[in-house]
């Protein structure tokens, strides 16, 4: 399903919603890295600290050398620290950022040729993950799938079907390693999560999918007239996650005509325009359920490293 398909089908679901995937244009990823200078957003530092520690030995059971796929990379200085201790054994690395936004994929190739010059072979690939899969199916070779800080963004029955994807991409010799939020702390999460103010980066980020529906779906949903807001849920059993719902509470009855997707868009007084579709984003998990999940999709966790909220999977798939 394109992006157009996809915000057709949420914009006509009950409740509404815009999918997650739409904020991340150029102007979201910028956001999305101011988010990492937030003093309660713990995430990203806990994600690199987890990355910086481990590194050696993520990279010591590895089939070297591989070429390495970067899912969803963003601005890819997380995984730099993997690119950086692969060229302590490779004398080129074959590098391929797989992201959704182009423009920011074209800078970030820029970016990384002013810092590796050749010892980078750059491969974009500005494509949605399912695309994404299907084209790496075709690589002949040994290869590591990256999945930084991208899990947790997609509601949870998305969730299997994107690893049990990468499970069926993955050839014998084959890893992939991947981050996920282990906060269970309740009033950590609330804070870094649902700290509203229209001058922060993360409210910034969550109502951006409104922005680029405006731009690039040629229409004008007035923001003023949404109020952004959330809650934290928590679940514990062990085929489920906590998770983030955000939604833009509409404070009026509004109508928006959207030629482009060939619809109208009606907000109800009070009716919610969710920002992710399923059941939430942002999914905070136990090392149980990730297990669980795992196993379903058919992924074998080789090692695993954790501090207080982040957990680094290195994975194979279950033969
Ligand atoms: C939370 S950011 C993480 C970025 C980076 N990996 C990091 O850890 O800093 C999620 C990234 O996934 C990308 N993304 C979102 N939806 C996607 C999709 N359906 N397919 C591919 N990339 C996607 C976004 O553009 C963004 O760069």
């Amino acid at each position: 399903m394109d992006i157009a398909e996809e915000l057709k089908k949420g914009l006509c679901s009950h409740p509404k919603y815009i999918p997650v995937s739409l904020r991340y244009d150029h102007q979201g990823l910028h956001y999305d890295a101011q988010c990492y200078d937030l003093e309660e957003y713990y995430h990203y530092r806990a994600e690199e600290t987890i990355i910086k520690t481990s590194i050696k030995d993520v990279v010591s059971n590895l089939y070297i050398p591989c070429k390495v796929f970067d899912i969803g990379c963003g601005d890819t200085k997380k995984s730099q620290l993997l690119l950086n201790e692969l060229l302590q054994y490779q004398n080129t690395v074959d590098y391929a950022p797989i992201d959704v936004s182009k423009d920011s994929l074209n800078e970030v190739c820029d970016v990384l040729y002013q810092i590796y010059g050749d010892g980078l072979k750059v491969d974009p690939m500005p494509d949605e993950f399912f695309k994404a899969m299907s084209k790496i199916r075709n690589y002949r070779g040994p290869k590591i799938l990256l999945w930084i800080s991208g899990l947790q963004c997609f509601p949870k029955d998305s969730q299997l079907k994107m690893l049990s994807n990468i499970s069926s991409t993955l050839e014998e010799n084959d890893v992939c390693l991947i981050t996920a939020d282990i906060t269970q702390n309740k009033e950590v999460i609330e804070r870094a999560y649902l700290t509203f103010d229209e001058t922060r980066p993360n409210s910034k980020l969550y109502t951006n999918g409104v922005h680029v529906l405006n731009r690039e779906f040629e229409t004008n949903i007035d923001i003023s007239q949404l109020k952004l807001e959330g809650r934290y849920v928590e679940d514990k059993d062990v085929s489920s996650s906590s998770y983030i719902q955000v939604w833009l509470h509409s404070l009026c009855k509004q109508s928006y005509k959207i030629d482009k997707l060939g619809m109208t868009l009606t907000l109800e007084e009070g009716e919610k325009l969710m920002l992710h579709g399923g059941n939430g984003m942002s999914h905070k998990y136990t090392i149980y359920q990730l297990e669980y999940m795992f196993a379903k999709a058919r992924l074998r966790i080789l090692k695993k490293w954790e501090n207080e909220n982040s957990a680094l999977l290195l994975c194979k798939r279950e033969m």
